[in-house]
């Protein structure tokens, strides 16, 4: 089994892990500041902060792995997708770092990737399971046949889960990422205030009716009163909260019903949210599923996971040439 480099730059996170025979030996991500200053990412300082951070991040991830260059056998890398800027940053790296070490270049699809950081430790579901995929960028109900053998069967139509905690959240006056602390705020709240629960049928999903509910409603209770929402934050959060969180249950409960599938996974920066995470926990002894839920480092974006369908890909010999370029849709 090998020891590989793992790199992760689609975004606003600079991450570098090595896995050996299959096994995390570290996982190191340096998160980029600069984006709260501007409420969200801004794509031409995430690849600047990316081409300064690469270098330390990946120094830091041999050191705590306790290994050398020497002792790599491949590099894995995220070609997509994400921002193309930041995406260059990791591509170029990866592809320095093999042609210096004559070493194969593995692709790696970022989705595919936070579905199996499942497997960075146990306990690991079986195949096949279902796997609710939710992030900043995307929302997507998949069928796990086997590791490389995936199948969306339901997505969002407009914005992502963690698109709508964010910008509903920065709506508020919190700060970016804001769901993180709308999932904070919400456990001292009540959901009180009514907000739209639009629904697109079938297994996808649709989040951006939720963002101008939230936004005419606030406009209408800032009217009546100026302090509403300083007043009532909490039990603003936890209304919001509860429209996204029960969408995304409601929906996993249909897709068990579709598939049959009783393993049930969660993954991506979303299933950090203290009410999912309950919730579904709640809904799998109730319906008598078996369910999986990351530990949080393993849920946002890391190369812990990358590293791992690195693992997967080697032992099934997928591997690309140095003409390999990062792909934004991918
Ligand atoms: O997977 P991820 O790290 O990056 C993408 O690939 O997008 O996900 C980031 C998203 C952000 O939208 C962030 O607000 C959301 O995950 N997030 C949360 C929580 N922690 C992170 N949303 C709700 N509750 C949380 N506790
Ligand atoms: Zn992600």
């Amino acid at each position: 089994m090998p020891t590989i480099l793992a790199i992760e730059s689609s975004c606003d996170d600079t991450s570098a892990a090595i896995v050996k025979d299959g096994k995390v030996l570290s996982n190191v991500t340096a998160t980029q500041a600069i984006h709260v200053e501007f409420g969200g990412v801004v794509p031409e300082h995430a690849s600047r902060a990316h081409q300064r951070n690469i270098v330390p991040t990946v120094a830091v991830a041999f050191q705590r792995a306790e290994l050398t260059p020497e002792d790599v056998d491949a590099v894995a890398f995220t070609r997509g997708p994400g921002l193309i800027g930041s995406l260059m940053v990791g591509v170029s790296f990866a592809k320095a770092f093999a042609l210096a070490r004559d070493l194969p270049l593995i692709e790696v699809d970022h989705m595919q990737a936070h579905v199996l950081a499942h497997f960075a430790e146990d306990p690991k579901p079986e195949f096949p399971f279902l796997c609710l995929t939710v992030s900043g960028g995307h929302t997507q109900l998949v069928v796990v046949r086997t590791a490389l053998d995936q199948k969306v069967i339901g997505r969002t139509l407009d914005d992502a889960a963690g698109e709508a905690f964010d910008k509903t959240g920065k709506m508020l006056g919190l700060d970016y990422p804001a769901g993180p602390e709308v999932d904070r705020l919400a456990q001292t709240g009540q959901p009180t205030v009514a907000f739209a629960r639009p629904d697109p049928g079938e297994l996808n999903f649709s989040f951006s009716g939720l963002k101008t509910s939230v936004l005419y409603t606030l406009q209408k209770k800032l009217r009546e009163d100026p302090d509403f929402v300083k007043n009532n934050l909490a039990d603003t959060c936890a209304s919001i909260q509860e429209v996204i969180v029960s969408v995304l249950l409601r929906k996993i409960e249909l897709a068990v019903a579709q598939t049959g599938l009783t393993r049930v996974a969660l993954a991506g920066g979303v299933s950090a949210n203290s009410s999912l995470r309950a919730g579904l926990t709640e809904l799998g002894k109730e319906k008598g599923w078996q369910t999986f839920i990351p530990r949080f480092e393993y849920c946002t974006d890391n190369a812990a996971m990358i590293g791992v369908t690195g693992a997967f890909k080697y032992a099934a010999g997928k591997f690309v040439g140095q003409d390999v370029a990062p792909a934004a849709r991918f």
